[in-house]
This record gives structure tokens, C-alpha cells and sequence, in this order.
């Protein structure tokens, strides 16, 4: 359904070449100061046509809020908000409209609903992402101002160029699982410290100049060719409170994961270690517990990824998502029609080369989307359980004194 959330609701609207996109966010705290600059930030860094690397649909995506805020501060009611969808040529597409485009959403948007948007990929247009961005531009600055939580997404990977083994470091030799760090200490260090002018400074929005480069002749290879690539957004959270995440089927991960998957085009997610944590032994892959420096604490490595048992530690939350390369190529492929006559589609239409620059503010949005929504259910959790006497007839392990709740 089109509905994210619990507390924070986000619901949007809209197809590829309808006349608006745009959602309705419910639950958002009231006394917020927030403006249309505030959503534009993050919905211009979505937008089409920023580069040679992306469609050069040209779409200018200004939003326009039409509801929920008053003198620059939110009422704490519903948010209306909308952009246009300007540069529209659903023309673009009527040639194949006879066949469904290989791995796009084409056959199946019809074989589920038995109709289907005229052009474009309707409803599974990368453009729906606009009410997502922009309700997670507004859930992440509530984020910042109330816990100086810190979102940056970044990418990581274009096709089989990734930044390198001196920055992440891959597991070699299989006899030695002892041998070499599940993710590099360079690595770690990038995710604490990577910003967003640095993901921005580069047009892949890959931090890694020199990777960077070698990801756009990638991207252009593919282009020249007619053809598209994938590539991994890799994100991390910052300055999230211990506590979140509603176990056992709403565990954080499994919301960060449906929260990602649900972005068109996504194909894997992985949290902490990942993948590569299944190679080493426990031993390696457990965060011992140590005193932080201000006295509390946390681990001393964060293979976790910052959540256990489903719920957040404390410490970073770092993940990352696989993209698929964009089913939409203008290269002739043997394929079928509707009816199953054998043919050949060159697909019309502007489409990206690589979907992962612009994926990164959606994966951010995302992201701040699952962070609001548990900050909320805990916080009602929290207040609620305060209300009452503190626990004194139990034995002292069995509680957290209230004086040590770090948690929301
Ligand atoms: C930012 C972004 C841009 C996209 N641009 C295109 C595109 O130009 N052409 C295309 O075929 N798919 C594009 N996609 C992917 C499709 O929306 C998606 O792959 C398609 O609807 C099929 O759904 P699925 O891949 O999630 O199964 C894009 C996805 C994202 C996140």
C-alpha cells in the first residue's frame, strides 16, 4: 500500500506522468520551524537531470507545502505538499507500448491491478520517491534539532568499482578467518566522519575522489552503449538513542530493511558485518562491551551495525542497499509482447544510466522515515511507563535505574 508507518505516517501520491506527486504526513510533532526550503534541499539533490550521469528528464521538482504549517511552524495537524510533474512526453513511450519491459514493473502492475497508467512506469516511477523525500527531509530535521541525529548516505559501489580494499576491505583468504578485520579500520572511519559536502563533491556521490572517477567512465561506458548499471548506497545513522526498534516482527533492522527494499529498483540490504560476518568466527565478529569516555557503555567494535535484538545500541547504524542496473535500456533486446509474439524493444524515453547518485537522498529519507517512527512509539512508551511508581520490589539486575536511561 502506499502508507509508511506507525506514528508518523507517511502516504503518497502520484504516477510518473501524472499531473502532481506529492503525500500527506501525519504525526509530525507540533512547534517544528520548517519551510519549503527546508524540503527542497534534499528533494533537489533527487531531482532529474543534475548530471550527464542521470536522465535528463528535466523536472525542477519545487515543492509547494499546502497544508499543516502556519508563520513557518507546524501546526502538529496533517502536511499536504505537492510538486508538479512538468516535463512530462508520455509520447516517449508509444511504440512499445505493445511490450512489457523486461524486469520493469510493466506485466506485473498489469497482471495484479488488470489495468495499468498509459505511459511510463506509472506508479512505479522512481518519481513516487518524491513524497518519501520529502517527508523524510521533514522527519530528519525534527531528528537533528531534538537529537542532533546525523543521516548520510553515500555510494559505495557502481557496477564492480568499489571504493577500494585500503578504504573497505574485502575478506581474502578463506583458510584464515582470523586474518583481516570484517570491515577496515579506514572504513569505520569513514563512516564517522563522512559528510554530506563530502558524498556531494563528486558527481556519483561517491566521497572517494579518485573511486569516483573510475565510477563515472563506468557509468558513461554503460551509457555510450545503450546500456545501465547498478551500484550499492551504503548509509549511516549517527546519534541514535538506545532503545529503538519494536521486536519481535517490527525489530529495527527488519523496518530499516522494508523501508529500503521498498525503493524501486533495490535488489539487497544488509546491515553491520552483513554478508561478510558470516565468514568470520564469533570470536572476531562480537562488539565487547567497553566504558565509553563520558562513562557509559557501548562496544568497542560495531559489527552489529548499532542494532541488537532488534533494538538500536547506541551506537552507529550503518547500512547498505543493492540497486539493480535500471531495466530501462534503449539497446535492442529479444523479448515478447503482451500477447507473446516474439520481438525486439529498443525502449524509448529518458531514462538513467545508473540509478544510485539520486538514490541516495531516497535512502537518506528513508532512513529518517524508520528513525522518527520508532523515536515516536518509544517516546509514547517511555512517558507512559514514567508515569508510574519506580520498580523497587525486584532485584537490581532485572532494572535500568532511571537515572541511566539513555534511551528516547
Ligand atoms: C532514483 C531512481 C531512478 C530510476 N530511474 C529509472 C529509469 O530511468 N529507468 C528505469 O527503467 N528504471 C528506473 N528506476 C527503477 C524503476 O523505478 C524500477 O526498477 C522499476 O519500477 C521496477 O521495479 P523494481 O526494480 O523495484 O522491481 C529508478 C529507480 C530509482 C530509485
Amino acid at each position: 500500500m502506499s502508507t509508511f508507518g506507525t506514528l508518523f505516517r507517511v502516504t503518497t501520491y502520484g504516477e510518473s506522468h501524472c499531473a502532481s506527486v506529492g503525500a500527506i504526513i501525519d504525526g509530525c510533532p507540533p512547534g517544528l520551524a520548517l519551510s519549503a526550503a527546508d524540503v527542497q534541499v534534499q528533494l533537489s539533490r533527487r531531482r532529474p537531470g543534475q548530471s550527464n550521469l542521470t536522465t535528463p528528464r528535466d523536472e525542477k521538482d519545487l515543492v509547494q507545502l499546502q497544508s499543516g504549517i502556519e508563520h513557518g511552524v507546524t501546526l502538529g495537524t496533517p502536511i499536504g505538499l505537492f510538486v508538479k510533474n512538468e516535463d512530462q512526453r508520455p509520447h516517449d513511450y508509444s511504440e512499445t507500448d505493445m511490450y512489457p519491459r523486461p524486469s520493469h514493473a510493466d506485466y506485473t502492475y498489469l497482471q495484479k491491478y488488470g489495468v495499468k497508467a498509459s505511459s511510463g512506469g506509472g506508479r512505479s516511477s522512481a518519481r513516487e520517491t518524491i513524497g518519501r523525500v520529502a517527508a523524510g527531509a521533514i522527519a530528519e530535521k525534527y531528528l537533528r534539532q531534538a537529537y542532533g541525529i546525523e543521516i548520510v548516505a553515500f555510494v559505495s559501489s557502481v557496477g564492480k568499482v568499489r571504493i577500494p580494499s585500503s578504504v573497505a576491505s574485502q575478506n581474502g583468504d578463506e583458510d584464515n578467518d582470523d586474518a583481516e578485520d570484517i570491515l577496515s579500520l579506514e572504513y569505520a572511519k569513514l563512516l564517522k566522519t563522512v559528510t554530506r559536502q563530502d558524498v556531494d563533491a563528486n558527481p556519483t556521490r561517491c566521497p572517494h575522489a579518485e573511486t569516483s572517477e573510475r565510477m563515472i567512465e563506468r557509468i558513461v561506458r554503460a551509457k555510450d552503449a545503450n546500456d545501465s548499471i547498478g551500484g550499492t548506497v551504503t548509509c549511516v545513522i549517527r546519534n541514535v538513542p538506545s532503545g529503538l526498534g519494536e521486536p519481535v516482527f517490527d525489530k529495527f533492522e527488519a523496518k530499516l530493511g522494508h523501508a529500503m527494499l521498498s525503493i524501486p529498483a533495490t535488489k539487497a540490504f544488509e546491515i553491520g558485518s552483513g554478508f561478510r560476518g558470516t565468514e568470520v568466527p564469533g570470536s572476531r565478529h562480537n562488539d565487547a562491551f567497553v566504558r565509553k569516555a563520558n562513562g557509559t557503555l557501548g562496544t568497542a567494535t560495531n559489527w552489529s551495525g548499532g542494532v541488537q535484538g532488534g533494538i538500536t545500541n547506541g551506537e552507529d547504524i550503518y547500512f547498505r542497499i543493492g540497486f539493480k542496473s535500471p531495466a530501462t535500456i534503449s539497446q535492442a533486446q529479444s523479448t515478447a509482447q503482451y500477447d507473446g509474439t516474439p520481438g525486439s524493444l529498443a525502449a524509448r524515453g529518458r531514462h538513467d544510466p545508473c540509478v544510485v547518485p539520486r538514490a541516495v537522498p531516497i535512502v537518506e529519507s528513508m532512513a529518517a522515515l524508520v528513525v522518527m517512527d520508532e523515536l515516536l512509539l518509544q517516546h509514547s512508551r517511555k512517558t507512559s511507563a514514567a508515569l508510574l511508581p519506580a520498580i523497587t520490589t525486584l532485584p537490581p539486575t532485572m532494572v535500568l535505574p532511571r537515572e541511566a536511561e539513555k534511551s528516547a
